[in-house]
């Protein structure tokens, strides 16, 4: 269950906005999904424009004249559901505007800042925001007064993520939804890039939403173990629409044998920094020298830092594993004959290892976030 305002989210797998397509008559079949994502719609007259000159040549769009009133009728058709609504203006006035509606039925607004059809960016909106950084961070900032729960969709690679995520979660901004796509030459397929959400899960702790290329387990768990909050799925819901209920089935399995349905990767496996509550002593070149010389901690800080956060609890134990303590052992996922061996002297079971590592890592991050909130704060003095 994820908590954020007055929302709480039953599944981890959300759909994602396609124009034309995800109206609330579409998206009800997707029972099993925790968020329905509607629109995205167009929402003053800029925009409406810029929808109907895109229609004109072929892509799929909501021509609505009317979207105020367009909204809140879907969302009433999906009452009882948590949905989001996928907008794009030109202005904060009609943001502001619908804000209220959206929040008085408990639901996401959503500022489409993904759209790169030309129409839509030469009024300034989908993904022009990205390149006015202080003008979505004043949005967000005023559209927060309203109360609503807001995201913020954008693709991956196109601006500072990193930055960029830090001032809007300043300004208040709920969650960002990450279409990870890949660094695109022209005309070539960009695969999904997983290395700009692990950042902002590193620098934020905004939800994230992960999407872009989940299409079954494997797909979502990338993004779960570098720090997706949840995942979304849009071109699926056409082609595969059992994807939704086949994830929302496993990631269930998951949390019934873990407690833990993103859990990190190893740091040597390219997991964001949970991950390392899962890493060894720093005693070898690996890749963890390298995350503890980009966070700035020596390896004699970081044993000290794990060893005081085990101290009292069950993994403070751990005598016959590598190190001769659990802080320092690896994933309840991966085998390993030594730490089970200390887990059943410990008498804990592999569910609460996994539970006692989310804690460890929740402590870890949060220790090391409150130092370079601290370090950032130090530098612009
Ligand atoms: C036909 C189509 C329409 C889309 N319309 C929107 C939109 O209105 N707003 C938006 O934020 N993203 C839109 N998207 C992007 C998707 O939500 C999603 O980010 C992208 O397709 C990658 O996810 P996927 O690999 O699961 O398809 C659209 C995608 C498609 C294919």
């Amino acid at each position: 269950m994820i908590a954020q305002g007055y929302l709480t989210i039953s599944c981890p797998v959300a759909t994602s906005a396609m124009s034309g397509i995800t109206d609330a008559s579409f998206v009800k079949r997707f029972e099993d999904a925790g968020l329905v994502t509607i629109g995205g719609y167009s929402i003053d007259e800029p925009t409406i424009e810029a929808s109907r000159r895109m229609s004109e040549r072929g892509r799929r769009e909501f021509l609505i004249d009317e979207p105020f009133e367009h909204i809140e009728q879907e969302l009433e058709q999906l009452s009882g559901r948590t949905v989001a609504v996928n907008v794009r203006a030109s202005s904060l006035t009609p943001l502001m505007e619908l804000a209220p509606i959206i929040a008085e039925h408990r639901g996401v607004l959503e500022i489409d800042a993904h759209c790169r059809q030309p129409e839509m960016m030469e009024v300034g909106a989908g993904q022009a925001l990205l390149h006015q950084p202080h003008r979505l961070v004043e949005w967000v900032r005023r559209l927060k007064e309203t109360g609503v729960v807001l995201s913020l969709k954008m693709r991956t690679n196109i601006t500072n993520e990193v930055a960029l995520a830090r001032a809007l979660e300043g300004a208040g901004l709920d969650m960002l939804h990450l279409d990870c796509m890949g660094a695109q030459r022209r005309g070539e397929y960009a695969p999904t890039d997983h290395r700009p959400l692990r950042a902002v899960r590193n620098a934020t702790s905004l939800l994230i939403i992960g999407n872009n290329g989940v299409r079954d387990y494997e797909s979502a768990k990338k993004m779960f173990s570098k720090g997706a909050d949840m995942v979304s799925v849009a071109r699926p819901l056409v082609e595969n629409p059992e994807v939704v209920g086949a994830l929302s089935r496993t990631l269930k399995k998951m949390e019934a044998a873990y407690g833990w349905y993103n859990m990190p990767s190893h740091i040597c496996a390219g997991g964001d920094l949970r991950g390392l509550a899962f890493c060894c002593a720093p005693v070898k070149n690996c890749p963890l020298q390298s995350v503890l010389k980009q966070i700035g901690l020596s390896p004699a800080e970081f044993m000290r830092l794990k060893e005081s956060l085990v101290a009292g609890t069950p993994l403070e134990q751990g005598e016959g594993t590598c190190f001769g303590s659990l802080a320092y052992c690896c994933k309840p996922t991966r085998a390993c004959p030594y730490r089970d061996a200390a887990l059943a002297r410990a008498g804990i079971s592999l569910k609460q290892y996994a539970q006692y590592k989310r804690k460890l890592a929740q402590d870890i991050v949060h220790v090391l976030k409150r130092r370079s909130a601290r370090q950032r704060v130090s530098k612009h003095r």
